[in-house]
């Protein structure tokens, strides 16, 4: 089958990395951006936009807390079978760095060592003047309570999420890494995401011109579909388990 096919790539392979979209925290509870329910069908793309902050950054915040309440009534999320399959993969030594564009924590949660987040994380904010880093959970608290929005500690500014919005640079630093490791990927897996957006959508095809066996899990196809070597329609806390079993057999 393609999955013996894929595990035979993988253990033959010196380097394999993954990237992973908001396709791998749905059965966590988390909604994803363009799938069925996606987050795009009940919010603008625009109210994510670094220029909504910049206008409004009390009305952003509250906006925010609404929808973390809204996606997390219980608070209790953790990680699936899918990000549990991936650790699993790197600790026995078989999967080099998960690329991910989730800003949920869940891979590390997991027990994932390598991960790189090149849309930042969920976890912290920054201050739009000093860029100093916090934890989130003092902000978010601030936040709830009305005060809006949170200010920094040491000079008073503006915190954001330190989370990347339409219309912002990726973090720097972990795009150049994430890039290094899909030109040195022997195998690529591109799972759980529709690879729209970009530029973390070129890293399948960077790692493919490289040539690296690229392996897509995904419910949909997606624009590189065509290109990639393996491209298994299904679901990921499904097809990971399988394919770290059949990886270890
Ligand atoms: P998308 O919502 O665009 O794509 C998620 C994909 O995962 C969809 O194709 C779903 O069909 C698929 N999917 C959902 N659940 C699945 C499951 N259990 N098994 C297999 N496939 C499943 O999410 P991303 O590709 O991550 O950026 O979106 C990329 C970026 O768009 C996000 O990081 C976010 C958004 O704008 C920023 O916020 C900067
Ligand atoms: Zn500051």
């Amino acid at each position: 089958s393609d999955v013996r096919a894929v595990a035979g790539a993988i253990r033959d392979a010196e380097t394999v990395v993954a990237l992973t979209g908001a396709g791998v925290s749905t059965a966590s509870g988390i909604p994803d951006f363009r799938g069925e329910d996606g987050i795009w069908e009940r919010h603008d793309p625009m109210d994510f936009h670094i220029d909504r902050f910049r206008s409004d950054p009390g009305g952003f915040w509250d906006d925010r807390v609404k929808l973390l309440a809204a996606a997390f009534d219980d608070g209790n999320v953790a990680p699936n079978a899918a990000h549990e399959a991936l650790a699993e993969l790197e600790s026995a030594g078989y999967l080099d760095t998960v690329v991910t564009q989730n800003i949920d924590g869940l891979h590390q949660d997991a027990g994932s060592e390598g991960v790189i987040e090149i849309h930042g994380s969920a976890a912290r904010v920054v201050c739009r003047d000093c860029s100093r880093r916090f934890d989130a959970e003092p902000a978010m608290e601030r936040a709830r309570d009305g005060d809006l929005p949170p200010t920094c500690d040491d000079c008073d500014g503006t915190l954001k999420p330190d989370t990347v919005l339409f219309g912002e640079q990726l973090p720097e630093h972990a795009l150049m890494q994430s890039q290094a490791k899909a030109e040195n990927a022997d195998v690529f897996l591109a799972v759980g995401s529709s690879l729209t957006v970009q530029p973390a959508a070129s890293l399948p095809r960077v790692a493919a011109e490289r040539g690296a066996t690229l392996v897509l899990v995904n419910l949909e196809s997606t624009p590189v579909s065509e290109r990639a070597d393996y491209d298994l329609r299904a679901d990921v806390t499904e097809a990971l388990p399988r394919l770290r079993q059949a990886v270890k057999e």
